[in-house]
C-alpha cells in the first residue's frame, strides 16, 4: 500500500498513465506549472463543473449563471485592489538566480508567515532563519532581499504601444471581478432581486512564484465562484447557509468528511468580515480546497467609485438605498480533481500476490460509467453484438468500447480509469440473451437479461 508521502507520486503516475493530466508542452520539455487535461481527466473536471452547476445554479431559483471574457478593463484590477496589493513575498536565490516564495520557504523549515505580516517584517523573520534556509533549485543559501511580486498575468492586447505599456492588460486573476462588474446588467435584465447569486466557472492566471504539488498551485487554472448578494443584516444567515451547501456538496461528490475540516482566517483582510476556508487532506496534508468569504460592500463600493456608476439597490419593499454585501464561494476545479483522485485512489491487495490500482470515484464522477467488450476480438459476431449494446448505452452514458487485449487486462484499464461497470458479451449473450456485468467496487460478477440493460444501468448509476 502507499504511503503518504509517496501517494502524490503515485496519483501523479496514473493521472500521466492513464490520460487524466499531462504536464502541458511535453514535447517541448514541459512549461512550468500548467497542466493539460487528457481524455479522462476532461470528463473528471467536466463532471465536477456540471455538478457544481447544478447544485449552485439549476436547482436555485435565485441564482443565474454568466460566462464574462477573460480580458477586462484594466481599471477593475485597480479598482480590486489586485494592481496594487495581489502579490507574493519574493526572494531570488544568488547562485542560481530561481524565484522563490519567502513565505513557502519559511514555511518549510516550521515558521509561518502570518497573512497580515508586511513585506519589512516578513524580511526580518527571513533573515533571523536565514542560516537553515534552503534554495529549492539548487541548496544554496545566498539570497537577495525580499521584494513584493505581483501574481497578475499582463499582457500584449492592444493597439497603442503606450497604451501597453502605461495601462496594460491582464489575464483575470479571479473570475468574480466579471461578476462584480456585470452586477448591474444581471439585474436590470434578468428576474433576480436582492438576496441573489451570480455563478461563473472559468479559467484564472496567476503568476505564482512557486508552483507545487502538481495540480494544486498552477499559473492557470479554473474557478467555480458564486457571489451572492444581500443587503447587510441577512448577511450572517446567509452566509452560514452557504457554508453548509458548500461542506454538503464536497460529500455529495464522493470525499470522505474524515479528509475535510473548516480553517477560520484570523487574521482577515481589511474589508472581510467573516473567511474560512474548507481544507482537504491532500497526501502533503491539509490544503485549502476552497474560500468562503464575506466581502462586506467593498466589492460594489470601489467598482462604483472607479466606475462613477451607481451600484446600489433599492428595495421595492422598503426604498431603503444600498450597496449589496457580498458572500462568496471560490472553489478550484483543479483543486477538487486532485482531491478526487486522492480520496479514490486505492491499491488492493487481491491475495495470492496480485493487487490492482483501482480509482474509487462517485459513480457521478466517473469519466465512463460502463466500458463494453465482446469477450473475444476475433469472433465478428460477439464484436457486432457488442457494438450493438454499445451503441445504444453511449446515448445515455459516457461509455467506452474495448476489444483490446485479455479481460483481465481491460478490467485492471477501466479499474485504474474509475468506470463502476464494465459489461461483457460473451456467446451466452448470442445464445441465452445475458451478459455479463462487472462491479468496479466488489469485482463481483452478474448476469444481466439483455433486455433489462438499460433499466439494470438507470437503477445503479
Ligand atoms: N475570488 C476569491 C479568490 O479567488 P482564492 O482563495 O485566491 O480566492 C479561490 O482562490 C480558490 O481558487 C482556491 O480555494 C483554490 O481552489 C483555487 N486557486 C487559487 N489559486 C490557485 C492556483 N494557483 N492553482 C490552482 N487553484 C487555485
Amino acid at each position: 500500500m502507499p504511503e503518504k508521502n509517496n501517494k502524490l507520486e503515485q496519483i501523479i503516475a496514473l493521472a500521466k498513465r492513464r490520460g487524466f493530466v499531462y504536464p502541458s508542452s511535453e514535447i517541448y520539455g514541459g512549461f512550468a506549472a500548467v497542466y493539460d487535461f487528457g481524455p479522462y481527466g476532461t470528463e473528471l473536471a467536466k463532471n465536477i463543473k456540471n455538478y457544481w452547476w447544478k447544485v449552485m445554479v439549476q436547482s436555485r431559483q435565485d441564482i443565474v449563471g454568466l460566462d464574462s471574457a477573460i480580458f477586462m478593463s484594466p481599471k477593475i484590477w485597480e479598482a480590486s485592489g489586485h494592481v496594487s496589493g495581489f502579490s507574493d513575498p519574493l526572494v531570488e536565490c544568488k547562485k542560481c538566480h530561481g524565484r522563490l516564495r519567502a513565505d513557502a520557504l519559511l514555511e518549510e523549515i516550521g515558521v509561518f508567515a502570518d497573512e497580515k505580516m508586511s513585506l519589512e517584517e516578513i524580511q526580518v523573520v527571513f533573515k533571523e532563519n536565514q542560516d537553515q534556509i534552503k534554495c529549492s533549485y539548487c541548496g544554496s543559501t545566498n539570497f537577495t532581499d525580499l521584494k513584493k511580486f505581483n501574481l497578475l498575468v499582463q499582457s500584449n492586447l492592444g493597439n497603442f504601444t503606450s497604451d501597453i505599456d502605461k495601462n496594460p492588460v491582464y489575464l483575470r486573476g479571479e473570475t468574480c471581478q466579471g461578476i462584480y462588474v456585470n452586477y448591474k446588467n444581471v439585474l436590470d435584465t434578468s428576474r433576480v432581486q436582492i438576496p441573489f447569486g451570480i455563478a461563473q466557472i472559468g479559467k484564472a492566471f496567476r503568476n505564482e512564484i512557486t508552483a507545487r504539488q502538481f495540480i494544486f498551485r498552477t499559473r492557470e487554472f479554473e474557478q467555480m465562484e458564486m457571489q451572492y448578494f444581500v443587503p447587510p443584516n441577512i448577511m450572517e444567515s446567509e452566509y452560514d447557509k452557504l457554508k453548509e451547501l458548500r461542506w454538503k456538496f464536497y460529500l455529495e461528490i464522493g470525499i470522505s468528511e474524515n479528509n475535510l475540516r473548516w480553517h477560520e482566517h484570523e487574521n482577515l483582510v481589511f474589508y472581510a468580515k467573516k473567511a474560512f476556508d474548507i481544507e482537504y487532506n491532500f497526501p502533503f496534508g491539509f490544503k485549502e480546497l476552497e474560500g468562503l468569504h464575506a466581502r462586506g460592500d467593498w466589492d460594489l463600493s470601489r467598482h462604483s467609485e472607479f466606475s462613477g456608476q451607481d451600484l446600489s439597490y433599492t428595495d421595492p419593499k422598503t426604498q431603503k438605498k444600498f450597496i449589496p454585501h457580498v458572500i462568496e464561494a471560490s472553489a478550484g476545479v483543479g483543486r477538487t480533481f486532485l482531491a478526487l483522485l486522492s480520496e479514490a485512489y486505492k491499491e488492493e491487495d487481491l491475495g495470492e500476490g496480485e493487487t490492482r490500482t483501482v480509482l474509487k470515484l462517485d459513480k457521478k464522477m466517473s469519466p465512463i460509467k460502463i466500458a463494453v467488450f465482446p469477450l473475444l476480438k476475433n469472433k465478428p459476431e460477439l464484436v457486432e453484438k457488442a457494438k450493438e449494446i454499445f451503441n445504444i448505452l453511449k446515448e445515455k452514458y459516457m461509455c467506452e468500447f474495448d476489444d483490446s487485449g485479455n479481460i483481465g487486462k481491460r478490467y485492471r484499464r477501466q479499474d485504474e480509469i474509475g468506470t463502476p461497470y464494465c459489461l461483457t458479451v460473451d456467446f451466452e449473450t448470442l445464445e441465452k440473451g445475458e451478459v455479463t456485468v462487472r462491479d468496479r467496487d466488489t469485482m463481483k460478477q452478474e448476469k444481466i437479461l439483455e433486455k433489462d440493460i438499460l433499466n439494470y444501468f438507470s437503477q445503479n448509476l
